[in-house]
């Protein structure tokens, strides 16, 4: 079904647009996200990969050395720091987030953010998909996961999503679940391969001028706001 999209959707998606182009072109490389992104205006596509927690850790068996990173959980203070790593974090998604329950841990380096992630049992609204993604009980989502750029391909955000994977484990979660885009080889690199994880479906969002559908493919349903996974 069409959906409208409303004035306020357009200009959260246009204030984001540069450091999200940004942030794609230093994983593509500019050329390729040029080209990438007249079609992911249209039609952005994300699998949705499972992770079942009680199995023995796969191919993230050996986690490398990240050095001195001391992590925490996002204290109220720090909140608009996170933009010192990723500008495109507006203060309004950081306060929703909140709101909704989503936990946010924090990786610092001396006083410097290298790396922060977002996990929540709760629904969570995905801006970039304009839908609420709703775990099931026993699930814990991975809304998000940022390292600040001058920090990638040292194999932080391996370390931390070991960490939460092994903390929600400890924690009763039976299985953690993530989205991520088709075009994010260093998301699905982490994501699914040193994870272990198994791609189970996909959610495309079209955008048509004013229409906007969504599409669910394999273990993924349609809500009444967005997705669940299937039983
Ligand atoms: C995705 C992201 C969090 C990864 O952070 P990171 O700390 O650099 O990740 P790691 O170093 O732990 O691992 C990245 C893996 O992807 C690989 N990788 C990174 N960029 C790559 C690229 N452009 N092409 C191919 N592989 C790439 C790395 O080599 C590494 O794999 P390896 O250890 O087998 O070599 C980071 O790129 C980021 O913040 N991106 C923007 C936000 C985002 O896309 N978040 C993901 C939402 S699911």
């Amino acid at each position: 079904m069409w959906q409208e999209q409303g004035p306020e959707d357009r200009l959260t998606a246009m204030g984001n647009l540069w450091p999200r182009f940004r942030d794609a072109g230093r994983t593509l490389g500019v050329l390729r996200a040029l080209t990438l992104a007249p079609r992911w205006a249209v039609r952005r596509e994300y699998l949705v990969v499972v992770r079942d927690l009680a199995s023995p850790r796969g191919g993230d068996a050996r986690l490398p050395s990240v050095g001195d990173i001391r992590w925490s959980r996002l204290f109220p203070k720090d909140a608009g720091r996170l933009r010192e790593a990723n500008p495109g974090l507006c203060p309004d998604e950081v306060r929703r987030r909140v709101e909704e329950g989503q936990e946010c841990i924090v990786g610092w380096q001396g006083s410097t953010i290298v790396h922060y992630r977002w996990d929540s049992s709760r629904p969570a609204y995905l801006p970039y998909l304009r839908a609420v993604f709703s775990p099931a009980a026993g699930d814990i989502f991975a809304v998000d996961a940022f390292t600040h750029p001058a920090y990638r391909r040292r194999g932080i955000d391996w370390v931390a999503t070991a960490r939460a994977l092994e903390n929600a484990r400890a924690r009763g979660f039976a299985r953690s679940v993530t989205v991520v885009a088709r075009w994010n080889v260093p998301g699905i690199r982490v994501g699914r391969d040193k994870m272990s994880g198994r791609v189970v479906g996909r959610v495309t969002r079209w955008e048509l001028g004013p229409l906007s559908r969504l599409r669910v493919t394999g273990d993924v349903q349609l809500t009444a706001r967005g997705f669940s996974l299937v039983g």
